[in-house]
């Protein structure tokens, strides 16, 4: 044989992973193989890959006499629209995607060139977990990948996808990146799985139920992009990828074409209803400012109180945190803070301006909350905000309450411009629990109470039921037209493109984690 075809035939080995009836059976579940996932993920014939020979060496349990040339994963870097990605896919046909010491290496090699160069990462995780034949050094290896998501975090954008199997300590990978996608059905994470639950607590559950797509878009939040499967939700990382920086030096990528369409500004002229006890959608009102068809909406079942997402002003990204009427009259509950925080840090840390729509009566009341923390988990928002130091812009377009009207980026905690709308009610409370507690004895002796706390009601009401009281003393800007927004934003974006905050000089602050 000569050296060439010699190569060929390594090649040939490597690509077939753990052969060609493994690959069979990773079809017949609806999975794509590792390869084909890169393919998909990265612009054509752009994927360069490193570390293809690379081999375990382990001895213990037969493992000797089972080698793989890449050792169950795949790694490289490539191009997304162009720009450079460094890329990990475990390939689930090797030993079950396990890792192992030198696996682990791979891609901490990927993940040292990413932050060296200033790249994303994106890892494509399908794997049974740590290589049980190789015992503590696989342990290490995981700990060695979390300790660099850690370094990464705010440095570069990390993507995972969760393609399989995610389960035990290895879960903590994604959990420390910034954006975790999972595939319906054919995915699941948890930390452990339905039989150790069922020893411990009794519990019968499937793992879908445990730890599947749903479960973590619902109710955990730990996915924030569902895909039906692996082609859809390769496409939809491809796309998320278009509105990010390169790294936190950078600012997002250049505006792109865009279109708007005229007939948004007729239509936001109707969103809010009249009553002000009534819901709308607050993604209407988005829908109506932005670019067209520009939304990508993060964690969109989760916290459904709150909206969050990316979008494009102009072609440019922006980042969007919106109270939502349409559910629990958007109020403020632990899961809701705790959505917005994350995703206020997210755009802090790589540059993406923020734009806050509010309409929030306050934080939701009850033990429950209460003893859950909401205190803490409130105080997270308004830390995420206050520190950040991005173009910060609200428009208040009806409810700003009490400490939630602080919270959603008041000009107080450092916005640069607020905006409200003439329908906004900024107040330390609602107009009817006001007048409850302040002419409580004059309601109390009146021969009809109930006509004098409507009386005493309008009163509160004809005094802060608008937004003349916060403009009067400068709390908000401006008091501006629903129709009038789009054009505001951008103008008021442009305004502050130059903007340069530096946050006092320390190691680092103590959020309430
Ligand atoms: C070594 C493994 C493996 C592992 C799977 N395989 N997981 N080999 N280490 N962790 C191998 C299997 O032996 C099998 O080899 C092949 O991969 C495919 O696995 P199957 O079981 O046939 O596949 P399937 O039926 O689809 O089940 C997938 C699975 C199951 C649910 C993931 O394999 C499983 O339960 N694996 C163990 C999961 C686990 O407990 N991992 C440790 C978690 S703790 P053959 O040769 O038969 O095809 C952990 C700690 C991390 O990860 C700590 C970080 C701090």
């Amino acid at each position: 044989m000569s050296k060439n075809e010699l190569l060929s035939e390594k090649r040939l080995a490597s690509h077939l992973g753990g052969g060609q009836a493994r690959i069979d059976k990773q079809h017949q579940q609806g999975k794509l193989t590792a390869r084909e996932r890169i393919t998909l993920l990265l612009d054509e014939a752009s994927f360069q890959e490193i570390g293809q020979f690379v081999e375990h060496r382990s001895t213990s349990f037969g493992l000797d006499k089972q080698k793989f040339p890449g050792d169950g994963v795949i790694t490289g870097y490539g191009t997304i629209h162009g720009r450079l990605i460094y890329v990990f896919s475990q390939d689930f046909t090797v030993l079950g995607g396990s890792l192992s010491e030198t696996h682990a290496a791979k891609i901490c090699r990927i993940m040292d060139l990413a932050m060296k160069n200033g790249a994303p990462v994106i890892g494509l995780n399908d794997s049974g977990g740590a290589r049980i034949q190789e015992g503590v050094v696989s342990l290490a290896g995981y700990a060695d990948i979390f300790y660099r998501n850690t370094r990464a975090s705010g440095v570069i954008p990390q993507i995972s996808v969760i393609m399989g199997p995610c389960a035990g300590g290895a879960v903590y990978s994604p959990a420390l990146t910034d954006f975790v996608f999972m595939v319906e059905d054919t995915s699941y994470m948890f930390v452990t799985g339905p039989n150790v639950v069922k020893t411990v607590t009794h519990e019968e559950v499937s793992s879908e139920d445990l730890g599947g797509a749903k479960t973590h878009a619902e109710k955990s939040g730990v996915n924030h992009f569902t895909a039906a499967n692996d082609v859809e939700c390769l496409k939809k990382v491809r796309d998320l990828v278009t509105f990010l920086p390169q790294n936190a030096y950078e600012l997002a990528p250049e505006p792109r074409s865009f279109k708007f369409s005229a007939n948004k500004l007729e239509q936001i002229q109707h969103i809010v209803p009249d009553n002000p006890n009534l819901p709308y959608d607050i993604r209407k009102v988005i829908d109506c400012v932005i670019d067209d068809e520009s939304f990508r909406e993060v964690q969109e079942d989760f916290a459904k109180n709150i909206v969050c997402g990316f979008a494009r002003l102009e072609g440019r990204t922006i980042g969007i945190v919106a109270n939502q009427p349409a559910a629990m009259a958007g109020v403020l509950d632990i899961d809701a803070s705790r959505k917005s925080a994350r995703f206020v840090r997210f755009c802090d840390s790589f540059n993406i301006p923020l734009l806050v729509f509010e309409d929030v009566p306050g934080f939701l009341p009850g033990t429950d909350q209460e003893w859950r923390g909401i205190i803490t988990h409130g105080a997270k928002l308004l830390y995420a905000f206050s520190e950040a130091t991005v173009p910060r812009v609200t428009v208040i377009t009806r409810k700003a309450y009490g400490g939630a009207f602080d919270v959603m980026n008041s000009k107080n905690i450092g916005a640069d411009m607020n905006y409200a709308w003439p329908t906004s009610e900024i107040a330390v409370m609602g107009a009817k629990g006001a007048a409850e507690i302040i002419f409580k004895r004059e309601i109390a002796e009146a021969e009809n109470s109930e006509e004098k706390w409507k009386e005493k009601e309008a009163e509160y009401a004809e005094l802060f039921a608008n937004p003349y009281r916060a403009a009067e003393r400068g709390i908000v800007d401006d008091v501006i037209l629903p129709q009038e927004t789009r054009a505001k934003l951008i103008s008021a974006f442009k305004m502050l493109e130059n903007k340069a905050e530096s946050l006092p000089k320390k190691k680092h602050g103590n959020i309430p984690l």
